[in-house]
């Protein structure tokens, strides 16, 4: 039975800056089934980034409404939207965003912290999760010690880590030569099919997004009806 874990309605975010308004988001709506693994292409500046932050509560829309696990978070004070954004989803960005002062490992325990886990289970998880993205032996590089597709793994370690039902993913392989794309989107795609976590990713790569259930393409702040069918890494893997 498919059930919406994320529905955003009627969104619309105008950015103020020096008394100039920037539209970047303009009465998008869209609904996510748990599950799903689905990708958002569009030029630069149609609004990707600012869709995802805002799905991911890290930003909130001038007006419309995000609907996340059937709990309006629109309104939400800061402190619910932490907790939020700690437990339900988990973030990868085109920059990996890692500290570059804490060893892979650290990197992965990190968001594990004040969660309710003792220093040894968040150790232990932190070194299944690295076994999960195929890092085992690199528990204690430092980032600038691995590649990039590397980081880009300790980086989807991390965002797993309290085993979120969201993974948001802006650009993820953006700064990764093909190979490392490919194996990055494969990895998301054998989460989504294990785990059942639902992804939503901004690409500009066609031929990843091609890999994903579904593409949503989006064009001045608003999604273009086109939704192309993409064909999913599932009839991939089980090969
Ligand atoms: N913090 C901000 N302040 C002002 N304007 C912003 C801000 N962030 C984004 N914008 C503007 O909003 C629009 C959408 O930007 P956004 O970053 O969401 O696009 P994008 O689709 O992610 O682009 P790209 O593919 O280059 O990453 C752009 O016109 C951008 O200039
Ligand atoms: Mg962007």
């Amino acid at each position: 039975m498919s059930e919406l874990i994320l529905k955003a309605e009627q969104l619309e975010k105008v950015y103020k800056i020096g008394g100039r308004r920037v539209l970047a988001l303009s009465g998008l709506n869209l609904q996510v089934e748990r599950g799903e693994f689905i990708s958002v292409m569009g030029p630069s500046g149609s609004g990707k980034t600012t869709l995802l932050n805002i799905l991911g509560c890290l930003d909130k829309p001038t007006r419309g409404k995000v609907i996340l696990d059937g709990v309006d978070v629109t309104n939400l004070p800061e402190k619910s939207l932490y907790e939020i954004r700690r437990y339900k989803i988990g973030f990868v960005f085109q920059t990996f965003n890692l500290l570059p002062y804490l060893t892979a490992i650290e990197n992965v325990e990190l968001p594990m912290e004040g969660t309710g886990k003792s220093k040894d289970e968040r150790r232990k998880r932190a070194h299944e999760l690295l076994k999960m993205v195929g890092l085992s032996g690199r528990e204690e590089h430092m980032p600038h010690q691995l590649s990039a597709g590397e980081q880009q793994r300790v980086a989807i370690a991390r965002a797993l880590a309290n085993n979120p039902a969201i993974i948001l993913a802006d650009e993820p392989t953006g700064n990764l030569d093909s190979k490392n794309s490919y194996q990055i989107v494969r990895l998301l795609g054998k989460l989504n099919i294990d785990q059942g976590t639902t992804i939503i990713m901004a690409t500009h790569d066609r031929r990843m997004a091609s890999l994903t259930d579904k593409i949503l393409f989006l064009r001045d702040g608003r999604l273009l009806k086109k939704v192309k069918k993409g064909t999913h890494l599932a009839e991939k893997l089980k090969k």
